[in-house]
């Protein structure tokens, strides 16, 4: 039996997607259109989407796992290399050098920000070479994969350099980062997340995203060729005027080119899209609004740190990740997200890092010892509710149970 809700309690989920009448009107009107799959309103979408990113070229497919796996495979990764992926990711970022029977590197990350720190991955390439990590010295390093964690933008030049120290091509996870942006040194020019930053950036529309499609991804290039390879292997690698079937003129006579894969976008999910991407500034500035709220209101709690927000940031705020101080905080960081949830308060924890899961650690041999920062920062981090149309309530309740949890003793004294 569960306990009934007291009375008087706001329940509050970790994440409402905002969906608003266009999307809805849109939807509809691709339903009744009769074309549900990738067509018109889908091509709308990509052109519209690089337009706002500052990319030259978009290809929409149904997750950002897809558009990372299309990247990795368009830069004609394959066995014998390793990639520089960071630890502290969701399963999507590794496992696409899986899928191509490449080896992910891992990198440990700044404490703070939680992003791949890049003079450790600097150390992890020298390590490698020395047989001083747990895989193939023989290992090849051609790419560098960096997340923006919870939407907050690593240094794009600074990945940059890194990768040209090395020899290495980019592909940027930027599942949490849009709109996002950052400014690489005083008075220097803000560049958007997208705008030629990386090989290729891939982009998520999952449900809890910043935009949704409820299922979606986009990868954004530069590069005609990389779009060209992209797009052949979005559609079971077919010659390209079976893509134009699509618009109602394409040939029947198609011509498989190579054995690829079914990750197109639908046009019901483009239809959400198109209305989504036209809030994605206003619904980032909500999330801020939100952000803000929480720094302002939990700011003086001496058991949590709270998330950085840098000024040479556009902070997309996917995420609120705060950090427990473990001396200081009267409850564990499992218990405080049991309690929380108690409450009917949504959290999450993003991430019990790659190393400390039995697959990285069974095939690779990787040991907590071995990435120390994530694996001592991962059991510090809860993840708290920040969405477009949280209302003032929802966000003090979290408030509430977030300062009575963490600050029990102050509260007794
Ligand atoms: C950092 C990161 N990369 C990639 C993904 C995968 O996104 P999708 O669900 O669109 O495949 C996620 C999903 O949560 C993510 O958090």
């Amino acid at each position: 039996m569960t306990d009934p809700k007291p009375s008087g309690r706001i329940d509050v989920p970790f994440f409402r997607p905002s969906i608003g009448e266009e999307e809805i009107r849109e939807v509809v009107d691709c339903l009744r259109s009769g074309w549900l799959t990738t067509g018109s309103r889908t091509r709308q979408f990509e052109t519209e989407f690089a337009a706002a990113v500052g990319a030259e070229h978009a290809v929409a497919v149904n997750s950002c796992t897809a558009a990372l796996h299309l990247a990795v495979e368009a830069l004609g990764l394959g066995p014998g290399q390793a990639v520089l992926v960071p630890t502290m990711t969701f399963a999507a970022t590794a496992e696409v050098v899986r899928y191509q029977g490449a080896v992910p590197l891992l990198v440990d990350c700044d404490p703070v920000t939680l992003n791949m720190d890049l003079d450790d991955a600097d150390r992890r390439i020298a390590d490698l070479k020395a047989g001083r990590t747990p895989l193939d010295r023989g290992l090849a390093v051609v790419g560098v994969m960096p997340v923006h964690v919870g939407g907050l933008m690593i240094d794009m030049e600074a990945v940059g350099a890194l990768a040209a120290r090395h020899g290495l091509w980019v592909v940027e996870d930027a599942a949490h980062a849009l709109p996002a942006a950052f400014r690489p040194g005083p008075g220097g020019p803000w560049r958007r997340c997208g705008e030629n930053t990386a090989a290729v950036t891939c982009f998520s529309f999952y449900a809890n995203k910043t935009i949704t499609t409820g299922e979606g991804g986009m990868a954004v290039t530069a590069s005609p060729e990389l779009e060209a390879r992209m797009r052949q292997m979005s559609l079971h690698g077919l010659s390209r005027d079976a893509w134009d079937r699509y618009a109602g003129n394409g040939s029947w006579d198609y011509r498989i080119v190579a054995p690829g894969y079914k990750y197109n976008l639908t046009d019901i999910a483009a239809a959400l899209g198109i209305h989504q991407l036209r809030r994605a500034e206003q619904l980032r500035r909500e999330r801020e609004s939100l952000a803000r709220v929480y720094l302002e209101a939990l700011g003086d709690l001496e058991s949590v740190e709270l998330p950085p927000a840098p000024a040479d940031r556009v902070h997309a705020w996917h995420l609120f990740p705060i950090r427990l101080r473990l001396d200081r905080v009267p409850i564990s960081r499992n218990a405080l997200v049991a309690a929380l949830r108690g409450r009917g308060i949504g959290c999450s924890v993003h991430w019990r890092p790659l190393h400390l899961h039995p697959y990285y650690e069974e095939t690779f041999g990787w040991r907590p010892a071995a990435l120390p920062v994530a694996t001592s920062v991962w059991e510090t981090l809860v993840s708290l509710p920040l969405f477009p149309g949280m209302s003032a309530e929802e966000q003090q309740a979290v408030v509430g149970a977030v300062r009575e949890l963490c600050n029990r003793r102050a509260c007794r004294g």
